[in-house]
């Protein structure tokens, strides 16, 4: 991997690799520069060769399929498009045969640009190609390919290309309809269980640059039919000496899971593909690219940029991260929420988890309020789904799918794997995400129209889901998975009981606050979920529920056994640090040890501020970092993040560092096969604005207390509350904050004083 290349805006905005199709390293590169738009995202396959551990991807958010006998509901991979076989003077080019110092493969994170360029002998001559591939942030249905090809000496160019169902995990899609009309090649498809139609429509154009100018060259070609769910255009080229020959490839994607389109048969389909392409390939790439370009500047970089002074190695990463959590994020369509590898790869199926709500949303509500609506909205959409799976499990209200896919569908984890079942703190989380966003936001309509039902019938699932412990006499939750899952069917989970308490006190101040305030939408609501009957048991309930705090020792046990499990740390070190804790950990048994997968305590103490001391905190987390291996990417930045609040800025950069690394790390080649770790990247963000930048939801408050590591000068961003914009510049010693907006008072916490400002304010932290 190379971070240190640079575009017109400087260094921290390319990545490039220079492996040139080495199959250790491929799979991983068609993850990390993988381009999309938050509707689908194409896989960086190189034209001539994918990987053999993944393979070509294209995945479209929300249309998930799920195949006879699987194990789950996944994402569909669609016909590829980024395909090219081409030879020059019947000599296959390839970047295997490339002269290695010409190879460099590079992701503008500006732009959304991917850029090949090599040069290969052919024969006693040579040719230089470059391909070019954008995904619109412009017209989230379109993508465009640019192949420049200049042989050194007048030569053929032979080329291949199309649309081909013949892709890994195409089982999903039946075999489709194949047709060409005036020059546009379509496919048509339907997914085998979920019936949603697909229309892929690509059109191709040739061009010879010369010493004269460009002009449109019309080779014949021929349309190639006679493949199993393939349909390729061929075209045999003759390119002078000294000339280029240019190839552009307009892609247009639709689905009847689009808004508007749902009703639409083939015929129809195929209509709106071909007219929405063939506005398109009117425009040459280098236009489809500006407009898509323009957005990225406009949506993103012109106002969620984290300006980094200090590090371009640290500007880079942070760049990667906006950027991915732009291609992945479906926020145009709230029936659709953010997998796991987000549409990057086929990990985890495109399923969505407690990655949203913990992870990423913070960046979308403090970002981009109207995107994180529509994530949590998702949520509530969600609802009469979540409200089957509590019935299903003999309890009331509303339990949230662990693993989350359609609006519709109930839980979608694999049926092999336990935490569909156990993993019960996403109910709480969910509740935790609708809240986070409306003491940010402020978003009364969003409240009214369904987050106050949505919190309400997840705080009617945990009274329902408490067990009375009559020895005790308290509530108590048993035989669940927590956040670490390297412990099943744990009692008393911290992290679940906490929250699910907080759910459950915070339904209850709604409830109270919407009697008096608004009785009629307090009476709709509690004709829908019986609160007058539920209400006074949830207070019962809530004050008795078991909520494990420090023990002698000052440390909050992660669950009822985990504190008396043997422990694989030895001379204190961090056993994330230690080469021989795992093998001891494996020894014992994952479930047997006191080994954390990932933050849990941690990820509570950061979430839920308030409840615990900053003395606890310091103490709980060492205490836990020292037993975490870090084996879940989501862990790095929450204690990251932790340890920037508690002023531990070494520590907390350290965590940081090895946060950024997890997709463009150069050591382990198959870390992001499957796609990259979306939560780590929203994670990323925590780091740099709540943790380094010290900007938190404190109750219903702003707090902006920086805690910089010294490796910065300086960081600058933007973030909204309430409405208002504010940019946010911290360096060592001073804060400053302006409020964009200029639409009344804000005010905010730092060093224990409230400030307010209209306009602009500065102060030494
Ligand atoms: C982690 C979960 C996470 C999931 C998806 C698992 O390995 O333990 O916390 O939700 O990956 O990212």
């Amino acid at each position: 991997m190379i971070y240190d290349l640079k575009n017109d805006r400087g260094a921290g905005w390319v990545l490039g690799e220079k492996d040139a199709l080495n199959e250790e390293t491929l799979a991983k590169y068609e993850s990390v520069m993988c381009q999309g738009n938050g509707y689908m995202c194409l896989r960086a396959a190189a034209e001539e060769k994918a990987s053999d551990k993944i393979g070509r991807y294209t995945l479209v958010a929300g249309t998930f399929d799920h195949f006879p006998g699987y194990a789950c509901n996944e994402l569909p991979n669609l016909p590829d498009t980024t395909e090219q076989r081409i030879t020059v003077n019947e000599t296959p080019v390839t970047a295997a045969a490339a002269d290695k110092d010409t190879y460099l493969r590079t992701l503008d994170l500006a732009t959304g640009l991917l850029h090949r360029t090599f040069c290969q002998k052919v024969e006693k001559d040579s040719v230089k190609v470059d391909f070019y591939r954008a995904v619109s942030l412009a017209d989230k249905h379109i993508a465009a390919m640019k192949t420049v090809i200049a042989p050194s000496a007048a030569a053929t160019v032979h080329i291949e290309t199309g649309i081909s169902g013949q892709v890994p995990r195409g089982e999903h899609m039946i075999a489709g309809e194949r047709s060409v009309d005036g020059g546009i090649m379509q496919l048509v498809t339907r997914s085998v269980q979920s019936g949603i139609l697909f229309i892929v429509s690509t059109e191709l154009d040739f061009f010879i640059e010369s010493s004269e100018g460009i002009t449109k060259a019309s080779p014949c070609t021929t349309f190639n039919l006679t493949g199993d769910r393939t349909l390729t255009e061929s075209a045999d080229i003759c390119v002078p000496t000294g000339a280029k020959l240019i190839i552009e490839k307009k892609v247009s994607v639709f689905t009847t899971r689009d808004r508007g389109l749902e009703m639409f048969g083939t015929a129809e389909l195929l209509r709106h593909g071909r007219t929405h392409l063939s506005e398109n390939a009117t425009k040459n790439f280098d236009v489809i690219l500006e407009e898509s370009a323009r957005q990225w500047n406009k949506r993103i970089w012109s106002c969620r940029d984290v300006v980094i002074d200090g590090n371009d190695r640290d500007q880079l990463a942070i760049h990667f991260a906006l950027y991915h959590l732009t291609c992945m994020a479906p926020v145009h369509d709230n029936r659709m929420n953010i997998g796991a590898k987000g549409l990057s790869g086929p990990g985890y199926y495109g399923h969505a988890f407690w990655d949203t709500e913990i992870y990423m949303l913070p960046y979308f509500i403090f970002e981009a309020p109207d995107e994180a609506r529509s994530l949590v909205e998702y949520r509530y959409n969600c609802l009469p789904a979540s409200r089957r799976i509590a019935k299903k499990t003999h309890c009331d209200g509303a339990r949230f799918p662990w693993e989350a896919s359609w609006i519709t569908d109930e839980e979608s984890t694999p049926i092999w794997c336990d935490t569909g079942e156990y993993e019960l703190h996403i109910t709480a989380d969910v509740a935790f995400g609708a809240y986070y966003y409306y003491t940010v936001s402020g978003d009364e309509d969003f409240m009214r129209r369904g987050g106050y039902e949505l919190i309400l019938d997840c705080a009617r699932f945990w009274a329902s889901r408490l067990e009375y412990n009559e020895k005790l006499d308290r509530y108590e939750i048993t035989d669940v998975i927590g956040p670490n899952e390297y412990k099943v069917h744990v009692n008393n989970s911290a992290y679940t009981n906490h929250m699910a308490h907080f759910n459950m006190t915070l339904a209850m101040e709604y409830a109270r606050k919407l009697r008096t305030d608004d009785p009629e939408l307090y009476a709709s609501l509690n004709e829908k979920l019986k609160l007058d009957d539920n209400l006074p048991s949830w207070k019962e309930k809530a004050d008795k529920l078991y909520l494990p705090k420090e023990n002698s020792d000052g440390i909050i046990p992660e669950d009822d056994v985990f504190l008396s499990l043997p422990t694989v740390i030895e001379n204190g070190v961090s056993i994330s640090r230690d080469p021989g804790a795992r093998q001891r950990a494996l020894d014992i048994g994952f479930p047997y040890c006191m080994i954390d997968k990932q933050a849990d305590v941690v990820a509570l103490m950061y979430m839920l501020e308030d409840l615990f001391t900053p003395e606890s905190k310091r103490q709980n987390f060492y205490f836990y970092e020292r037993c975490c291996f870090h084996d879940s990417s989501l862990s790095l930045s929450t204690f990251s993040a932790l340890a920037a609040d508690l002023g531990e800025k070494e520590m907390a950069y350290s965590l940081f560092e090895r946060a950024t690394m997890i997709d463009i790390c150069d050591d382990n080649p198959d870390s992001s096969n499957g796609g990259v770790h979306a939560a780590s990247l929203g994670g990323m963000w925590q780091c740099c604005v709540l943790g380094f930048g010290g900007v938190r939801r404190y109750g219903d408050e702003l707090r902006i207390q920086p805690h910089l590591p010294e490796e910065w000068k300086s960081v600058s961003f933007e973030i909204s509350w309430h409405g208002q914009r504010l940019h946010i510049t911290a360096d060592h010693t001073d804060l400053t904050v302006e409020n964009l907006t200029k639409n009344g008072k804000v005010e905010f916490l730092c060093g224990g004083k409230i400030h307010s400002l209209t306009d602009k304010i500065r102060i030494a932290y």
